[in-house]
């Protein structure tokens, strides 16, 4: 049996970039062999072993043959006789379809160095087809690769279009869409992989909700850039540059979708968005089954980002609902969160990316104001049950009337 080291392993080597996982593809063996050197198998019928002592993946050289829809629907054939350049071709993009043997040559059949080179993402055969999920693959690629100057070939964006046309993506799982969505958003250009499913029709499909973002204006006083889908890209743009989690930018994504829900007759004004968007951030949510810290900071995000831009002018009472609301006594990481999204959204528009956010400060400021209301003394005072929680409550406000006062 021969072993190559494939994928991302040997693209990345040759862009010079460090190579965290290895994939290997093994030509000429059968699982019993596999299986007789002691490779642990994965799943029951896929050809994919895990090495004894490094756990790397080690998969049978194989051709793929479409039979049904979504994953799940392949069948696979994996035979001693399948040919190295039998495996590559069926695989996502030529820059991921090379191989090396432990002599570092490369094989190459279908010319990815060369697009590496002109920073092309090219698809290399129609096989590219018999896996939709190659559609979000290519524009996470491309939201990586875009500082090095990569783009997306004409050809693959075509075939891409025609994926997002047939219906293919909706055979999805939210599990593999979500993996690749969250990964994309934590890439270094997140607002490219957005522009690249727009561009390919797949927005539409997968996010319908962001994608009626695009022709929405806003009014050019508040955002300079006017239209809402460029906006949102900015956002996201800001809040790669600041090292956001993913929390935080899955919720900037989000933030304005209930602006693609005004009456064209209110624009540009938009006029309660904040509530308006909360069904529509929900559907989006649950369709990719987001994990519960993303689901939650979306909503909230979305319904008090303008308190957080407004926090200066909030009246006392308004801030301490706001602090309640995000529960900041138990949970002040995701306070912060939502700061970090206010700003980024404050960030987002055009020519104003570098201007101050005072409000954050503020916003901090409050907090520890209506943290700093100790029990102990009106336990003392003898208070309990709700009688305890209305007189923390009424310390609180003091509190944050004082802060309010000498700031
Ligand atoms: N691959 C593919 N189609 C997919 C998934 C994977 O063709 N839907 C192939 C590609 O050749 C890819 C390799 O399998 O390079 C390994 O896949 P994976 O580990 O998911 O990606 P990497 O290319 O290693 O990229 P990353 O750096 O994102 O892990």
């Amino acid at each position: 049996m021969q072993i190559y080291k494939v994928g991302g392993a040997v693209r990345d080597r040759l862009l010079g970039k460090p190579v965290t996982d290895i994939d290997w593809v093994v030509v000429g063996a059968t699982t019993e062999e596999m299986l007789a050197k002691g490779f642990r198998p994965v799943g029951a019928d896929f050809p994919v072993f895990l090495h004894p002592k490094s756990g790397e993946e080690y998969a049978l050289a194989r051709t793929e043959r479409k039979s049904g829809r979504g994953y799940g629907g392949f069948t696979f054939h994996a035979s001693p006789e399948v040919t190295l350049e039998e495996d590559l071709i069926r695989r996502d993009l030529t820059i991921n379809a090379m191989a090396e043997d432990d002599q570092q040559n490369l094989t190459d059949p279908y010319h990815g160095q060369q697009d590496l080179e002109a920073r092309v993402l090219r698809h290399v055969s129609p096989a590219f087809a018999e896996d939709p999920l190659r559609v979000l693959r290519v524009a996470r690629f491309a939201a990586r690769y875009a500082g090095l100057g990569f783009t997306v070939a004409p050809e693959t964006l075509e075939l891409m279009r025609h994926l997002s046309e047939s219906g293919e993506l909706e055979a999805l799982t939210a599990e593999r869409s979500w993996k690749e969505i969250a990964r994309a958003l934590m890439e270094d250009q997140p607002q490219v992989f957005i522009e690249v499913l727009r561009e390919c029709g797949a927005l539409k499909v997968l996010m319908p909700e962001v994608d009626a973002l695009f022709g929405v204006p806003q009014p050019e006083a508040h955002h300079p850039e006017i239209d809402t889908g460029v906006h949102t890209l900015s956002v996201l743009e800001q809040a790669a540059l600041h090292k956001q989690p993913l929390t935080v930018r899955w919720a900037c994504l989000l933030h304005d979708l209930g602006k693609g829900l005004t009456p064209k007759d209110e624009w540009p004004r938009h006029i309660a968005h904040e509530h308006k968007g909360l069904k529509l951030i929900k559907a989006v949510n649950e369709r990719f089954k987001a994990p519960k810290d993303c689901q939650e900071l979306a909503l909230l995000v979305g319904e008090y980002h303008t308190h957080g831009h407004r926090a200066l002018e909030l009246k006392p009472s308004t801030l301490q609902e706001l602090l309640q609301s995000f529960d900041v006594y138990r949970r002040p990481q995701r306070f912060e969160e939502f700061i970090a999204a206010c700003e980024m959204d404050a960030r987002g528009r055009k020519g104003l990316e570098q201007r101050s956010y005072p409000q954050a400060d503020y916003l901090r400021g409050a907090a520890t104001a209506a943290r700093s209301v100790a029990v102990q003394p009106l336990l003392e005072k003898g208070f309990k049950g709700p009688d305890l929680g209305e007189a923390i409550k009424r310390e609180r406000l003091k509190a944050l009337k004082a802060y309010k006062e000498q700031a």
